[in-house]
């Protein structure tokens, strides 16, 4: 199977599946039909769905049963996207466009967008909660817990809004970005890993490639607020000069910043060697990263 393939393959599966979250289909003649309307639309945007595909094939690297696995990727996807619309919040970022439509704000109001990410979070938990057969199961929720709160993602957001339109260190920057953003990525391979029963070792490699993964997505990520189509990215350039961000263009420069997104996919490219198995997939994935305009 090419590359191309096999991503297209993970893409239909994680879209299905969440097509297939009863909660999201059912209740489209209750009272709060705005609500899941408003959910819906957001996780039905589009999206690379990243996260999930990273935690599958983690666990499927390591022997996992991915059917079993599926919730739990479902769940990453329903964090991050949550994540994503009170991102773009007036009160946050204040954007209006995202996976190429006009955000969840923009359509359905502050609040509704508000209560849609509050949802979408709590639904994340219910699905894992189902889907827990053993200690492994538990495991793969508290990683995701842990990451996506104020040890992880929320605090990341915390000091990136903090510290819009003052200059920080470097160290400050990392934190930022290792926090934001790559705590999810390396929850997502954490995840997948610790579903097929990691090894200690092999937990510590999927980290190890998680964490650099992540801080080289949002350096390019970054990048592409600068460099970027808006037509093929689904979103806004020049929102974080607009909002006078911390990002590494911002504080080491466009040049340092492809260097550092290039030292992190090397090292993250070295972690995975410590994996024994078949990594191509992921290894094309980081270094396919590198050069993406989406
Ligand atoms: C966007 O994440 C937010 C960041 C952490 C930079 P993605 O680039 O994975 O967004 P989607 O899911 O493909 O829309
Ligand atoms: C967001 O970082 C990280 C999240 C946790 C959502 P950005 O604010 O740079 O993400 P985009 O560029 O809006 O997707
Ligand atoms: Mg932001
Ligand atoms: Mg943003
Ligand atoms: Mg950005």
């Amino acid at each position: 199977m090419t590359f191309e393939q096999n991503m297209l393959d993970y893409k239909t599966t994680i879209e299905e599946a969440l097509k297939n979250i009863v909660f999201l289909n059912c209740s489209s003649n209750s009272f709060h039909r705005k609500l899941i309307d408003s959910m819906n639309y957001s996780i039905h945007a589009g999206g690379k769905r990243l996260r999930p595909m990273l935690l599958l094939e983690a666990n499927r690297i390591l022997g996992g049963d991915n059917e079993k696995a599926i919730p739990f990727a479902c769940a990453i996807e329903l964090i991050h996207t949550y994540s994503l619309i009170h991102d773009d919040l007036p009160a946050m970022d204040d954007d209006d466009l995202r996976r190429g439509k006009p955000t969840n704000h923009t359509v359905y109001g502050e609040a509704i967008a508000i209560l849609a990410g509050d949802a979408l979070l709590n639904l994340a938990y219910e699905i894992m909660l189902e889907a827990i057969e053993d200690r492994r199961g538990i495991d793969a929720s508290r990683i995701l817990a842990e990451s996506s709160g104020s040890r992880g993602m929320v605090g990341g957001q915390s000091v990136d809004v903090l510290t819009e339109g003052i200059s920080v260190e470097k160290d400050i920057l990392e934190y930022i970005h290792m926090n934001k953003t790559s705590k999810l990525i390396q929850a997502a391979l954490k995840m997948g890993a610790a579903l097929a029963g990691g090894s200690e070792e092999e937990m510590s490699a999927f980290s190890g490639f998680g964490f650099h993964l992540g801080m080289a997505f949002q350096i390019k990520d970054d990048l592409l607020d600068i460099e970027g189509n808006e037509a093929m990215l689904g979103k806004p350039i020049g929102s974080d000069a607009t909002a006078d961000k911390n990002t590494f263009p911002k504080i080491v420069g466009i040049e340092a910043s492809k260097a550092a997104l290039d030292e992190h996919t090397r090292i993250a490219l070295s972690e995975i060697e410590k994996i024994g198995g078949d990594t191509v997939f992921l290894k094309t994935l980081a270094s396919r990263l590198l050069s993406r305009n989406s």
